[in-house]
Parts: C-alpha cells; sequence; structure tokens
C-alpha cells in the first residue's frame, strides 16, 4: 500500500476519547491451580493498594480455572475472559469448549485470532470469522488480534496485512454488531520477545486501524472502538505506548502473570 493511500485511511478519523481503556492479561498455558489462586488473591491486593481508575481490566486464564476466576470477579470489577473457543457450537468434538458453555460460567470476553493460535493450530480467517459470529450470539465480546510478522514488516506489507486480517475476519459484521468487538493489534515480532513496537509505530498502525474500521462502518463506529496493543508491553514502557491518542490499553502476555505488574499496567493511562 502506498504511503499516501495509507496517511489518507489515518486522517479520516479525528481521535477522541469516546471509548473504554481495556487492560486485558492473556495467562496462555501458564500456572498450576495453587499458584493461579495465589495469583488472583495477589491481584486483589495490589488492587486495594493501588486501585485503578476509569480502566476496565479482564483477566484471561486457561479455561480450566474459570470458576476460581469467576468467583473471584465477582468480588470485584474485573471481567473473565477466555483464550479461545471452538468454531463448533456442540457435539462430537472432543478436548473443544463451546460459547453456549463459556456463557453458562459468566464469561465476558473470549480472545481470537491469536498470532500463536493462528501459528501453531493453523487457524484461518473463515474459523475466527465463525467463532465471533457465534460469541456475538451469546454475548461475549471477542477480542480480535491482528498482527504482521517481522519479515512482513521488514516488506512494507504490514498495513496491507492488517486490513486483510481485520476485513476478513470481521468486515462481515454489521454495524451493531461491530460494536462489540474489541481489537489488539500485536506485532508478531514483539510478542513474547522483549522487543515491543515503539509508541510512534503503536500510534501509525492503531490510526491505520481506526481508518480502516471508518472506511468500512463510519466514523463514529470507528471512534468507540477500543484498540488495544500487545506485545511486550509491561509496567515500563506501557505508560509511553498508552500515551498515545489510538491506543486505548494493552493485551499482556508475560506481564500480566506478576500482579504488581499487570495493576502497575492497569494504572498506566
Ligand atoms: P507478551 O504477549 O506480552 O508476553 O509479549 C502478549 C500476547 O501474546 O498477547
Amino acid at each position: 500500500m502506498s504511503l499516501v493511500v495509507k496517511n489518507e485511511i489515518i486522517n479520516q478519523v479525528t481521535p477522541n476519547n469516546m471509548r473504554s481503556k481495556i487492560v486485558a492479561g492473556n495467562w496462555k498455558m501458564n500456572k498450576k491451580f495453587d499458584e493461579a489462586d495465589e495469583l488472583l488473591y495477589q491481584i486483589t491486593d495490589e488492587l486495594n493498594n493501588n486501585p485503578i481508575d476509569n480502566v476496565q481490566l479482564v483477566i484471561c486464564p486457561p479455561s480450566l480455572y474459570l470458576e476460581l476466576a469467576t468467583d473471584f470477579a465477582d468480588a470485584s470489577e474485573i471481567k473473565i475472559g477466555v483464550q479461545n473457543v471452538s468454531e463448533h457450537k456442540s457435539g462430537a468434538y472432543t478436548g473443544e469448549i463451546s460459547v453456549e458453555m463459556l456463557s453458562s460460567v459468566d464469561v465476558e470476553f473470549c480472545i481470537i485470532g491469536h498470532s500463536e493460535r493462528r501459528k501453531y493450530f493453523a487457524e484461518t480467517s473463515e474459523q475466527l470469522a465463525n467463532k465471533v459470529n457465534n460469541l456475538l450470539e451469546f454475548g461475549i465480546e471477542p477480542i480480535f488480534c491482528i498482527g504482521e510478522q517481522l519479515e512482513e514488516r521488514e516488506a512494507d506489507k504490514h498495513f496491507e496485512i492488517v486490513k486483510k486480517q481485520i476485513s476478513e475476519g470481521l468486515f462481515h459484521l454489521s454495524p451493531s454488531e461491530f460494536s462489540n468487538i474489541v481489537v489488539a493489534y500485536e506485532p508478531v515480532w514483539a510478542i513474547g520477545t522483549g522487543v515491543t513496537a515503539s509508541p510512534e509505530q503503536a500510534q501509525e498502525m492503531h490510526a491505520f486501524i481506526r481508518g480502516v474500521i471508518s472506511e468500512k462502518y463510519g466514523t463514529e463506529l470507528a471512534e468507540e472502538t477500543s484498540i488495544l496493543y500487545g506485545g511486550s508491553c509491561n509496567a515500563k514502557n506501557a505508560k509511553e505506548l498508552f500515551s498515545n491518542t489510538d491506543v486505548d490499553g494493552g493485551l499482556i502476555g508475560g506481564a500480566s502473570l506478576v500482579a504488581k505488574d499487570f495493576i502497575a499496567i492497569a494504572n498506566s493511562f
């Protein structure tokens, strides 16, 4: 995509503060039961000492610990999400968890299209679109992940790739369905690597994504969409990343496993 086209898309949107700020922790495949329990208690302690203001906290533990997490969430302002859902509604799909099951235990968010699922489980855009449809039917908000690989950025294809991912996964939705989507921009080269996108790179891409949403659904809806940054976001760099107009929070992996860091990130706006 030429720079002119890219800038035209970015300039269509005037930023403001209508949208929710969200910090979501993606625990991935970490923590044994006792450790998960302990981490939830530590998060409560941290929250008591450093209350957060105007930020929605979401925790996405392994699904095995959902009961533990939802009990804990009942006593706090935290909402619970999961890291994946089956694309099938019910039936003979050994090992899978359906959206109906998640909804029956008060799950409110679900990460969809994380680059690890796209890479290791070969999830396609079509499957992701099905999962999004199922989640919306049951009132669970998808946190839809998009982001380019390092080679794609080096080949200057990052805008094109991100636009393709969002269009294929989400642009079949009606405007009212889309209003329930949270987008997470996670450059793959920044996930778990300790290399974070610079605040300028993050702002540039977030503004671009908002522009792409605006082209499809109009400025108002684009302005209301929360776009999170993910990829080696930590207690040290969160403030600089979140100070950008189009960065509405973070999807946090490694740093969400340390209560002090996770709450410090949520206090970084
Ligand atoms: P990270 O992971 O913060 O450990 O880089 C982020 C993610 O994968 O969502």
